[in-house]
């Protein structure tokens, strides 16, 4: 915490649009009671990468390839994190399932964005464009997105916020991937980063 501001990491593995949207969010002030300290990426070439270093927030990488376990991996990405004194875990498309070790150590301060209406296309194996080609193939006529914390249980931590999103005839899962990024991913994920710092700060303050 600096300044009763909470300090938050973003994890990310690809593209990083949900961290644009949290970057923006943070300069737009819709996130006030939180400030992105760090990046920490599992993927050398994320793109997330360069969208952090353009607006000068520190970056990390920790390559799975590089560790000889998970838990060796993850007690890496820990390690930076406590170096940093992070408050709150944000996973913004962060492809890796992570254990209880890890969980625990962060227990109610780590959020994930899902895009779908959680319990529906969610847990193992459900991530990315697989979770729109899921709903597709239900036949689904609303999905949408939800923000979480994360426990042990992958997908499965209390819910904080969620939105829902038409599914049209036609749609493709990218066009759907789209629309849930645009229509609510990219709203609630900033929406919820400040609802769950500003709940940090103020109990700090007590
Ligand atoms: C987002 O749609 C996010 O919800 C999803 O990956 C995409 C990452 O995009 N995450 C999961 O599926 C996690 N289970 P981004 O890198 O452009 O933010």
């Amino acid at each position: 915490m600096t300044n009763n501001i909470a300090d938050i990491a973003v994890l990310v593995s690809g593209g990083g649009t949900n961290l644009q949207a949290l970057i923006d969010a943070q300069k737009s002030g819709i996130i006030k009671s939180g400030k992105i300290k760090l990046v920490v990426s599992n993927n050398a070439n994320a793109y997330a990468l360069t969208r952090a270093k353009d607006n000068g927030i520190n970056t990390a990488t920790v390559l799975k390839k590089e560790c000889s376990s998970q838990a060796e991996f993850e007690q890496k990405i820990i390690d930076i994190l406590k170096e940093n004194d992070i408050d709150l875990i944000v996973l913004a498309g962060f492809m890796s399932i992570l254990s209880v070790n890890f969980t625990d150590t962060f227990r109610d301060r780590i959020i994930n964005v899902h895009p779908s209406l959680i319990p529906s296309f969610c847990g193992e194996g459900f991530y990315g464009l697989r979770v729109h080609e899921a709903a597709l193939s239900k036949g689904v006529k609303v999905t949408g997105a939800t923000v979480h914390f994360v426990n042990e249980i992958p997908d499965g931590g209390n819910i904080i916020v969620q939105k829902a999103v038409d599914v049209f005839e036609g749609d493709t899962p990218e066009i759907l991937q789209k629309r849930v990024m645009e229509q609510a991913e990219w709203k609630i994920l900033p929406a919820a980063t400040e609802l769950v710092c500003s709940s940090m700060t103020a109990k700090a303050a007590v």
